[in-house]
């Protein structure tokens, strides 16, 4: 690298899609992306869904498409590619934010609970992997892992075994992709969003003990989760690759 190395922690004039993008942690990141001047597609299974992210997008001044996506259908995966890059003129960030949680013992998972959740929260990055990688020229891929990824969840055997998957695929596809793509983790803590559901509500045993244990005191909201994603899809992390930046509010360092 002749030139000076960019510091600037933006995506503006960047093109990104964001898979699990209509809500959640991946929405958050969407519209902090759009309103930090990036185009973005932001996508999920559902077709209401995805016109009402990107009537959002429009709004916030972002170049968009409604693309619906399936990440457990390949096919899919490639129409998203071809759409988005289409609507946008190339695609320079990729965020794989798609996720599902069974909720079932090892004992008692099913092999269907199970073949779901590594499909959707690990083969389904893979699938994104391959396909926006072949195709990017350049850029940056952020995979939302989870902490869940080097922790014990009780009743989510898939959804952590998947976890850990990402984390080592994110390594792995760094190094293949290196030096033209990047491709990064981000591992949140305990997030307010659909997926958790009711399991975080206030005055809740689960939330006391959470709020204890962690020393920042509480969960998260997901607009704390994309501020790193705006520094890993910037010029400001250029030499960042195949790492995870774990945003938990300290509670895996936490003993008590
Ligand atoms: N909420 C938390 O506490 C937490 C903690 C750690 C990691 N995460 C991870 O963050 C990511 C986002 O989850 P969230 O908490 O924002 O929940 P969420 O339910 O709001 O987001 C998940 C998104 O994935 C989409 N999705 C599900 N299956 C899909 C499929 N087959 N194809 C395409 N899209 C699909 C959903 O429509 C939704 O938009 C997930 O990977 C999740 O595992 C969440």
């Amino acid at each position: 690298m002749s030139q000076t190395p960019s510091t600037q922690v933006t995506v503006e004039g960047k093109r990104a899609v964001v898979i699990g993008g209509t809500s959640g942690i991946g929405w958050a990141i969407a519209r902090a992306f759009a309103e930090d001047g990036a185009d973005v597609v932001a996508t999920s299974r559902d077709q209401e869904r995805v016109e009402t992210a990107a009537a959002r997008l429009e709004e916030l001044g972002a170049k968009t498409r409604a693309v619906t996506c399936d990440v457990s259908e390949t096919d899919s995966v490639e129409t998203l590619w071809t759409e988005a890059a289409d609507a946008l003129g190339g695609v320079d960030i990729l965020v794989n934010s798609a996720g599902s949680v069974a909720r079932a013992p090892v004992t008692e998972m099913t092999d269907e609970q199970w073949a779901r959740d590594i499909d959707i929260n690990l083969t389904g990055v893979f699938r994104a992997c391959r396909v926006f990688g072949r195709e990017m020229d350049g850029g940056s891929i952020i995979n939302i892992a989870s902490m869940s990824a080097d922790q014990a969840r009780e009743a989510r055997p898939a959804y952590c075994a998947a976890k850990s998957g990402v984390n080592g695929l994110t390594r792995a596809a760094a190094a293949d992709l290196a030096p033209e793509v990047r491709v990064n983790a981000i591992s949140p803590g305990f997030v307010i969003t659909p997926l958790a559901g009711d399991a975080f509500d206030e005055g809740t045993d689960v939330r006391t003990a959470i709020d204890e244990r962690t020393p920042m005191g509480r969960v998260a909201e997901p607009e704390e989760i994309a501020g790193a994603a705006i520094y890993l899809a910037s010029d400001a992390s250029s030499f960042t690759t195949g790492e995870e930046i774990t945003i938990d509010g300290a509670y895996s360092d936490s003993a008590i």
